[in-house]
């Protein structure tokens, strides 16, 4: 039986990965950080009393930014493979937290491979780093593959580009089985709710259940290769089953702007969305990225890896999820 480190197991790809470790019958140890709430929501269901013999699922405070923590972590547990997911992860608010964004996202990652690095003198273990297509930023060509060269275009996207390359650098300098998986946007009904798809499907079903008038919008021209989220954590875990560490995209092959992200759900309601968005300008970014598309040919043909929902039927799928939530909230006024 294996076991699993998981930082950022409190996030929506966290969630995910977690319940697919355990169905895989792994131990899985999560990294959460201590807040003033309860910030376990999207895992709850699946912890159990730590006492319990079958208990599985154990969950540790702890930070990013805290080496020493992570360290002690890892020696502790002594985990077969460690999954970095943990990260500032909304571009827009990197451009208000930039240094906060670096800490987490760079040198969190750099904590994560040194743990990982002191572990490894007396037990192999194996490291997926989370990167992601924003570090295509401002593309050099379309679609987007692992040759394609990194164009940061935020705070946030020069950190995973750091984080990228100590991640082939720990790999290369220590002989040390980490991967990273370039993965591309992936949503889910667990997206957090400022992300856009969310936001637009959160809107939506309160707009037709009469609880909100206006969804309030940024750029609506930029174009995204939406994927849903448990394809995605599907595919970290087959990175880290692969036969040797390597960089894998993980992506749909199809682009859509927000406009068309906007046509799939509100037209799943039978509104148009035109009657209800407005442009307010805080929603733009300092510098815009403004089409991803990736090319996972090479995740398909290594890790027999494909996604399996369309941008629309995902879009259908959490419209689904966020109208029981949207038709709670009209019950309970
Ligand atoms: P998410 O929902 O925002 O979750 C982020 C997780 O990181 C949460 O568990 C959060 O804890 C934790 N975290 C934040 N700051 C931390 C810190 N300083 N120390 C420890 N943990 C911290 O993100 P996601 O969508 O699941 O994405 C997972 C990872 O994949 C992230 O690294 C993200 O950058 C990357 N990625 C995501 C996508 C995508 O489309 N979703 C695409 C490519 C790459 P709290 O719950 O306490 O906030
Ligand atoms: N969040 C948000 N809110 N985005 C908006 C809005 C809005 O009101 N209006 C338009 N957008 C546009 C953004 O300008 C961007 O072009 C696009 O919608 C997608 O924005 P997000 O959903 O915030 O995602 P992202 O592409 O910036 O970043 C996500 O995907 C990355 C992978 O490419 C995040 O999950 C990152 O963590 C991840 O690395």
């Amino acid at each position: 039986m294996k076991t699993a480190l998981v930082t950022g197991i409190t996030g929506q790809d966290g969630s995910y990965l977690a319940e697919l470790l355990l169905e895989k019958g792994y131990h899985v140890h999560g990294v959460v950080r201590r807040s003033s709430t309860f910030n376990t929501s999207r895992i709850d269901h699946i912890y159990r009393d730590p006492h319990e013999a079958d208990a599985r699922l154990f969950l540790h405070y702890g930070d990013l930014t805290d080496g020493q923590n992570l360290t002690n972590l890892v020696l502790d547990v002594q985990p077969d493979e460690i999954y970095n997911l943990g990260a500032q992860s909304h571009v827009r608010v990197s451009f208000d937290v930039p240094a906060y964004t670096v800490q987490t996202v760079g040198i969190g990652a750099l904590n994560v491979l040194e743990a990982a690095r002191q572990l490894n003198k007396t037990k192999p273990t194996r490291v997926y780093q989370a990167s992601s297509s924003e570090m295509f930023g401002e593309v050099k060509e379309t679609p987007q593959t692992e040759r394609t060269p990194f164009s940061p275009q935020s705070p946030y996207a020069c950190a995973k580009v750091y984080a990228f390359h100590q991640t082939v650098n720990y790999r290369k300098s220590y002989d040390m089985f980490a991967s990273n998986g370039i993965l591309f946007n992936h949503e889910s009904p667990r997206r957090g709710e400022t992300f856009v798809t969310r936001k637009i499907t959160r809107a939506a079903t309160r707009i037709k259940v009469g609880l909100q008038e206006k969804l309030y919008l940024g750029n609506l021209d930029a174009k995204r290769d939406w994927g849903y989220a448990k394809d995605y954590v599907e595919g970290m875990w087959r990175i880290l089953q692969h036969d040797e560490p390597d960089d894998f995209v993980l992506a749909t092959g199809e682009t859509q702007t927000i406009r068309t992200f906007l046509d799939y759900t509100f037209g799943t309601l039978d509104l148009d969305w035109n009657q209800y968005v407005e442009i307010d300008p805080r929603y733009f970014r300092p510098a815009e990225v403004d089409l991803l598309l990736g090319d996972y040919s090479k995740a398909k043909a290594k890790l027999g890896w494909s996604p399996t929902i369309s941008c629309k039927e995902l879009a259908e799928l959490m419209v689904q999820h966020d109208m029981v939530l949207a038709k709670n909230e009209a019950a309970s006024k």
